[in-house]
């Protein structure tokens, strides 16, 4: 992909909230005295309760809401001063809802409206369109509109097409909804090969089954407000992260903790399997 401009230094933030607060304009607040810096290749897990802010949140790292008081910097810009054009080319969000995100007549259409828009050229739109429909299992559907697909297939579809112009911050907005255990299987491959090709992932889920093989960061949010924010071995390895949130621990977690096993907890059924085994 052609290099973006003034990507930062693995030194300085990639994304950095400081004392952001956010009231929705009817005046429920959705953001309460946020702080956050996210570094390079960075994989961030953001849970909580429904209600909790985590949309709101990251809706802020692409510009689309800006803080009421506080500052949101995106590779050293403030959003308030960056255009969002500028912020989208970097920062790709895949909405909580896929009705947010298409509008084209076809499958295709709509991977290619992105890439055309970034002004790319041709060709290298036809590659990406084929890689987007290959990868994510659409090709059969590749001319028919998208208000025909599932709600799964819809979600597949705006992962695709952001992934498509190769955004350096990745952010999926509940991207396992409504996804079998392939697709997610899938899904945790390219957010591992992301996080390898240095690109920032931000993932907002209930899915703690999903979150705890990828072992990332891991923020929980309740009532507009981080609760916790650490590695998925403390944050979700403790009977408190449940208390704070309304996030059940991983099955491996209580598995692990009834077996009175030391932490590091293990990640996968294979990891679990050779600790029972004493290997
Ligand atoms: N467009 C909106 N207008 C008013 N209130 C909203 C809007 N979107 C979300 N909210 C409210 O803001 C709070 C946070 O919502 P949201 O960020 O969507 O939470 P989450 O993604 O954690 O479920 C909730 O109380 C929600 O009802
Ligand atoms: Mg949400």
């Amino acid at each position: 992909m052609p290099p973006v401009d003034g990507a930062p230094s693995d030194a300085s933030p990639v994304v950095s909230f400081e004392g952001v607060d956010y009231s929705h304009p009817n005046g429920t607040i959705a953001l309460r005295n946020v702080n956050l810096q996210m570094s390079s290749s960075e994989l961030v897990a953001i849970m909580g309760t429904n209600g909790a802010g985590k949309s709101t949140l990251v809706r802020h790292v692409n510009g689309l809401l800006k803080p009421t008081h506080g500052k949101v910097t995106v590779f050293g810009e403030d959003t308030k001063t960056t255009t969002s054009a500028r912020l989208s080319r970097r920062v790709g969000i895949v909405f909580q809802n896929p009705s947010n995100q298409l509008f084209a007549q076809s499958v295709t259409q709509e991977i290619e409206f992105g890439l055309k828009n970034f002004g790319f050229p041709d060709e290298f739109v036809k590659d990406r369109v084929r890689w987007a429909l290959d990868t994510f299992s659409l090709g059969e559907y590749s001319e028919r509109s998208p208000m025909e697909l599932s709600g799964g297939e819809k979600k597949r579809l705006c992962i695709a097409l952001v992934l498509a112009w190769d955004p350096s911050i990745l952010i999926l907005d509940e991207p396992t909804v409504g996804q079998d255990s392939e697709q997610k299987e899938k899904l945790t491959e390219i957010i591992r090969q992301l996080i390898g090709q240095k690109k920032n992932v931000i993932l907002v889920t209930h899915d703690v089954e999903f979150v705890w093989p990828l072992q990332p960061r891991t923020i929980l949010m309740s009532n507009a407000s981080i609760v916790a924010d650490g590695p998925a071995q403390e944050v979700l390895g403790q009977k408190v992260a449940a208390s704070k949130s309304s996030i059940l621990l991983p099955q491996l977690v209580d598995f692990s903790m009834i077996s009175g096993w030391p932490k590091p907890y293990p990640a996968t059924p294979e990891e679990a399997e050779r600790k029972v085994r004493g290997a």
